[in-house]
């Protein structure tokens, strides 16, 4: 009797055990299917230029879509953290999207080098017909291996030097110390103009010129404007003699483990925001660049074509030094894309 009354206890206590623990399981499948995906995304500049835009743009965006199920978080101007320490906290998993400045993939590869190269892309346009076409887009995956996998380029805009005098021809920048991103082929073109070239990290250049610590500096007028690096350079030459773009990248074991559905629709609203900021940037370069003349605190030079062939010529032996290790295919694919501004074949 009493081993028939244990027998009936045990059944009903493992039936109870099994109900609760399947719904303690169907619980927490609800609840990891309502887990909010986080995408934590830093950058050094401010909220008003090109990438800022942008950044905040696909926030908004990703937020209308799906509410609390996606939260893109954004920290803008270096809040989080500078741009070399974000290259690492990406490929480790800390953080899952960037955008950095192309020319700060050095360490890492040198095919991005080819947007260093001074005066090879006229404008932004030429850039774009290049970015779109086949070398450029089999280019965005070329660091998947290393934990950067590339979904779009993001401009900025065209770079003008900032220095304590007025540089009319290259040898005005002799002996000038310039504040430089981590990038090779610019310590080259510096050195080109005889320039003394500092890698220095975005966030410490107003004050290293404001102590004097670099004399001069090249950025888009975008980056000036909002770094306030006009209110301490005498003069400003409009050179538009590089670029200055970013790699959109996010951690490829992230992005790669998100449900298909999300993914597709992350990529849907990324591409739309790429087109309408990258259309927008020479705009909001335009508008910096008018702010910078208005405040009257710095003189802009803007050379003719004779002197913008001074600075070519002047800086032209670059292409020369980085070509071997960029890949002659890469550079021939935008010069082409640039002089004809049609996407390479
Ligand atoms: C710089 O360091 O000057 C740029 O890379 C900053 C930026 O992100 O535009």
């Amino acid at each position: 009797m009493t081993a028939t009354f244990n027998a009936h206890c045990r059944t009903a206590c493992l039936f109870l055990l099994t109900v609760s623990l399947l719904l303690s399981l169907s619980a927490c499948s609800d609840t990891e299917r309502e887990q909010t995906i986080v995408i934590r995304f830093p950058h050094v500049t401010a909220p008003a230029t090109p990438k800022g835009q942008a950044a905040e743009r696909f926030r908004q965006r990703v937020a209308e879509r799906f509410g609390d199920r996606v939260k893109v978080e954004v920290f803008p101007s270096g809040q989080l953290m500078n741009d070399d320490d974000s290259l690492d906290a990406l490929a480790f998993g800390e953080i899952q999207m960037i955008a950095v400045s192309l020319s700060k993939f050095d360490r890492l590869t040198q095919v991005f080098q080819v947007f260093d190269l001074p005066f090879l892309f006229p404008d932004i346009e030429a850039v774009e017909a290049f970015q779109h076409g086949p070398t450029g887009q089999e280019m965005l995956a070329v660091l998947e291996d290393r934990g950067f996998l590339g979904l779009a380029y993001w401009h900025n805009g065209m770079k003008q030097f900032g220095a304590p005098r007025p540089l009319l021809q290259p040898g005005d920048a002799a002996g000038l110390n310039f504040r430089i991103q981590e990038s090779d082929v610019l310590q080259a073109q510096m050195q080109a103009i005889g320039g003394i070239p500092q890698k220095m990290a975005l966030a410490e250049v107003y004050q290293a010129l404001q102590t004097g610590a670099i004399d001069a500096q090249e950025n888009t007028w975008s980056n000036m404007f909002s770094q306030k690096f006009y209110e301490v350079q005498a003069a400003i030459t409009e050179t538009n003699h590089g670029y200055l773009g970013y790699l959109l990248a996010v951690n490829p074991t992230f992005w790669n483990g998100l449900p298909g559905e999300i993914r597709d629709e992350l990529e849907l609203i990324l591409e739309q925001v790429t087109q309408e900021v990258n259309e927008e940037s020479e705009q909001i370069n335009q508008r910096a660049r008018g702010l910078v003349e208005d405040s009257g605190r710095t003189e802009i030079i803007t050379p003719g074509e004779q002197d913008l062939q001074t600075w070519r010529t002047a800086m032209q032996p670059v292409w020369a030094q980085f070509e071997p290790g960029i890949g002659p295919h890469i550079v021939q694919a935008a010069r082409q894309a640039a002089t004809s501004k049609t996407q390479d074949p």
